[in-house]
């Protein structure tokens, strides 16, 4: 999942943002990595391979009603049946498309994979991903209750028996949903209905995506944060990350516009081979695109009492930087605001620094106000670029 965990060094914080080189090279937080797919292995192939109209639960498209001793038979590479949210799938021909591994899909093979699959990447869009995979329903086990009707009072009685004759210690769970609090992690992502309104060029590659939220969104991304955008590519719904900037970006100035306002703007590149971004750059003006609830673990309080801030971004990596920036600079006195730009490509032009990020750059761009200074470092771009800048 794409969050943004701390590394805390010695006086200071180290806070990372993924951004991919490719979605498929990306290396996930928290240890989990993605693994190389085969040659035509990629989210694109699965897409024209559940359109084909081969049969891939092995049913002739029969939707069944599945117990759970029917589920837990099917707990091999070669057939493999998984249950999340209700809905049974088979996902052996989903195996080598798999971006997380075949060992981590089989992790819940044969059994109930929503805890899991919500843990990894609850935002991932299996129900569309999976249609042609799925194989039915859990069936629900139902204890058919005894109802009386009491005659001349006109109530009903229902007589529901208990499975043992002793006496409960605990009421059991309550169903998906009923009667409870549910912590806003743990709820499903809301997409709402965006529209875009402008489409601006920002380098040869780049563009500031301006879209239009529906009447009555409050919609705030914090800081360090990001959404997810939801487009039908090839008659799939495929999600990506993206973190909002601001719309300090515009070429023309506009008078800053107080939060909750109605447009959220995007900073995204475009990968001519990508699967999603060139759908997103074919959008005409009006069109719509689904933008999910914030999700990221990055707290506003890293900035209290901070002395030095780095920022450092490769490409789009940095998007998180704006936001960081615009309240960074009037909020922390001691900043004094400074940039240095690293080409890794420059035309003969250039004549500023160039090549990658390595210590001896570092060493002399990380000058702190004092040794002992409280000093906040975020890095934002692809895995390499995130990886040389720890070490
Ligand atoms: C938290 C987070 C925030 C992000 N915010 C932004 C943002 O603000 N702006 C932004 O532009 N991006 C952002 N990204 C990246 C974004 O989510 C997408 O990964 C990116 O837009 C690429 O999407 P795509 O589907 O078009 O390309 P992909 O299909 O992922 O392909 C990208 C490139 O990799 C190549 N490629 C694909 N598969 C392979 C393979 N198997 N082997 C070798 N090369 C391959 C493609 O040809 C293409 O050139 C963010 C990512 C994260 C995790
Ligand atoms: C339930 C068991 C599952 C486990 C344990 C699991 C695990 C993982 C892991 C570890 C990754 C790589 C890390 C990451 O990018 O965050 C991953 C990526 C992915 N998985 Fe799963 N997965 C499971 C089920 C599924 C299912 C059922 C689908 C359905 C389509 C799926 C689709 C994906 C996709 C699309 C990615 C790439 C996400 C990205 O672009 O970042 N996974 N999975």
């Amino acid at each position: 999942m794409p969050d943004s965990p701390d590394v805390t060094e010695a006086s200071g914080k180290l806070s990372q943002f993924r951004h991919p080189v490719s979605s498929q090279q990306r290396v996930s937080s928290g240890g989990r990595s993605k693994v190389p797919l085969k040659q035509g292995r990629s989210l694109m192939d699965w897409i024209r391979l559940t359109k084909s109209g081969k049969d891939l639960t092995g049913l002739k498209g029969r939707l069944i009603e599945v117990t759970e001793e029917e589920l837990k038979k099917h707990n091999k590479k070669e057939d493999c049946w998984i249950c999340i949210r209700g809905f049974v799938y088979n996902v052996t021909p989903y195996m080598e498309y798999h971006p997380g591994g075949e060992d981590e899909l089989m992790r819940a093979a044969g059994s109930d994979g929503t805890d899991l699959f919500d843990q990894v990447h609850r935002w991932v869009n299996y129900e569309s991903m999976l249609k042609e995979c799925l194989v039915g329903r859990m069936a629900v086990k139902l204890t058919i209750p005894k109802v009386r009707v009491i005659e001349n009072v006109g109530k009903i009685e229902i007589v529901l028996k208990k499975k043992e004759d002793i006496s409960w210690k605990f009421l059991g769970h309550l169903l998906e949903n009923h009667n409870s609090f549910i912590p806003k992690k743990d709820r499903g992502l809301y997409y709402r209905k965006c529209q875009l309104i402008s489409k601006e060029e920002v380098t040869h590659d780049t563009k500031l995506f301006c879209l239009m939220m529906p009447p009555s969104t409050h919609l705030q991304v914090p800081i360090g944060q990001h959404v997810y955008l939801k487009l039908t590519i090839s008659g799939t719904e495929i999600v990506k990350p993206y973190t909002p900037v601001s719309d300090s970006l515009l070429s023309e100035f506009k008078e800053p516009v107080l939060p909750n306002n109605k447009y959220i703007y995007f900073l995204i590149k475009i990968y001519p081979a990508g699967l999603f971004t060139p759908g997103l750059d074919h959008l005409q003006i009006g069109d719509f695109v689904s933008v999910s609830s914030p999700e990221g673990n990055f707290e506003i309080s890293k900035f209290q009492e901070l002395e030095d801030l780095f920022l450092l971004a490769a490409g789009t990596g940095f998007t998180p930087m704006v936001k960081i920036l615009n309240y960074a600079l009037p909020n922390i006195p001691s900043l004094r605001f400074d940039v240095e730009f690293v080409l890794s490509a420059p035309t003969s032009e250039w004549n500023g620094k160039q090549g990658h990020i390595s210590p001896a750059h570092l060493s002399e761009f990380l000058r702190r106000n004092s040794e002992k200074s409280k000093v906040l470092i975020c890095i934002c771009g692809p895995v390499p670029f995130i990886e040389q800048g720890i070490r």
